[in-house]
C-alpha cells in the first residue's frame, strides 16, 4: 500500500507555479490576481479560503478576500461580482459555497466571467469540459487527475467506481477518467443514493472515488484488494482532545480500507491539498489568457 501524498505532490506543483509567477515578474508581465468572495460565518468556508489566500501569498500570487455578512442581498453580490468582472486587474474569481439560502447559488455562478470562472462552475465551462475542450476544470477533480498522473497510477481499461454525483466532485469526476486521455480510459460507473447494488458495484473497482460526506462510508468488505482509494470526503467529527473539539475523517474507514488498497489517500493531506494547487494552476491559466490546464 502507498500512501497518495497530497502534501508532496501540492508543494511540487506550487513550487512550479512559485517558478513561473517569478518568471512572469521578471518578464515585467502581470501577476496572477484571484478574488475569493466569503458570505458569512462557516467555519469549514472559512478555514478552506484562508487556505487558498494563504497559498496565493506563498506563491507570489496577489489575494483579494472580499467577505460579506450572511444578510447581504443577493442583488449586492451580483453587483460585486460584476465589478470583479470588469476589473482587468482580477484574472480569477471564486465564490466558496456553500451560500445562505436566500441567494441562489446557480445564479451567482452564472454571473461569473467564465473566463475569470476559475473553480470551472460556470456551465459554459461545464459544456466544454464535457466536450472535451481546453477550459476550467474544477478544482477537486482536477487535482485528483494531477495526483494520479503525478504517481503514474494506471487508469487505462479500469474500471472506476465513483460515489457521488455532485457538479463539483462526483459528476466531473466520472467525465474526466472516462475521457480518452492519460490519465483515463476507465469505464466509469457512477453511483448515488439510489444505487441500488453499491457494495457489488465497489466490489469490482479497481479504482474507488468516494465523494458523499458521510464519514467512513467505505470499509473494507466493500473494497477489492488492491484498489486505489481516492477520499474526497471531508467530515468534521467531534473530538475533545482537539482544541478546536473536532477533527477531519474522510468518507473512507482508513485503518482498515488501507491494507487492502494499492494506494489511498489520506484526509487530512489528500485530496484536499490538491484541491488547492489545482485552483492556483486554473488561476496561473487565466491570467496568462490559457484556459484550462488537462486539455
Ligand atoms: N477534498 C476537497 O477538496 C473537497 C471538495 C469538495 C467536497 N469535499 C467533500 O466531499 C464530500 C462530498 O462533497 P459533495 O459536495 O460532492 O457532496 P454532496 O453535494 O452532498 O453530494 C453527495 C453525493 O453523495 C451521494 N450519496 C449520499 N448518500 C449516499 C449513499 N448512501 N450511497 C451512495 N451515494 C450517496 C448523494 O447522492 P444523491 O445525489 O442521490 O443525493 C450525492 O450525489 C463532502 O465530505 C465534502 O466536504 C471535499
Amino acid at each position: 500500500m502507498q500512501i497518495l501524498d497530497g502534501k508532496l505532490v501540492s508543494a511540487a506543483i506550487k513550487a512550479e507555479l512559485a517558478e513561473q509567477v517569478a518568471q512572469l515578474k521578471a518578464e515585467g508581465k502581470k501577476t496572477p490576481h484571484l478574488a475569493a468572495i466569503l458570505v458569512g460565518n462557516n467555519g469549514a468556508s472559512e478555514t478552506y479560503v484562508a487556505s487558498k489566500v494563504k497559498s496565493c501569498a506563498e506563491i507570489g500570487f496577489n489575494s483579494t478576500l472580499l467577505r460579506f455578512d450572511e444578510h447581504i442581498s443577493e442583488k449586492h453580490l451580483l453587483d460585486h461580482i460584476t465589478s470583479l468582472n470588469e476589473n482587468a486587474d482580477i484574472d480569477g474569481i471564486l465564490v466558496q459555497l456553500p451560500l445562505p439560502k436566500h441567494i441562489n447559488e446557480e445564479l451567482v455562478i452564472n454571473n461569473i466571467d467564465p473566463s475569470k470562472d476559475v473553480d470551472g462552475f460556470h456551465p459554459m465551462n461545464v459544456g466544454k469540459m464535457v466536450s472535451g475542450l481546453p477550459t476550467f476544470i474544477p478544482a477537486t477533480p482536477y487535482g485528483i487527475m494531477l495526483m494520479l498522473e503525478h504517481y503514474n497510477i494506471e487508469t487505462k481499461g479500469k474500471h472506476a467506481v465513483v460515489i457521488g454525483r455532485s457538479h463539483i466532485v462526483g459528476t466531473p469526476m466520472s467525465i474526466l477518467l472516462s475521457r480518452n486521455s492519460n490519465p483515463g480510459n476507465c469505464t466509469v460507473t457512477l453511483t448515488h443514493s439510489q444505487t441500488k447494488n453499491l457494495k457489488e458495484l465497489c466490489l469490482q473497482a479497481d479504482i474507488i472515488v468516494a465523494a458523499i460526506g458521510k464519514p467512513g462510508f467505505v470499509t473494507a468488505d466493500m473494497v477489492k484488494e488492491g484498489a486505489v482509494i481516492i477520499d474526497v470526503g471531508i467530515n468534521r467529527i467531534a473530538d475533545e482532545t482537539k482544541k478546536s473539539g473536532f477533527r477531519l475523517v474522510g468518507d473512507v474507514k482508513f485503518d482498515e480500507v488501507a491494507p487492502k488498497s494499492s494506494y489511498i489517500t489520506p484526509v487530512p493531506g489528500g485530496v484536499g491539498l490538491m484541491t488547492i494547487a489545482a485552483l492556483l494552476k486554473n488561476t496561473y491559466h487565466a491570467a496568462i489568457g490559457q484556459k484550462g490546464g488537462m486539455n
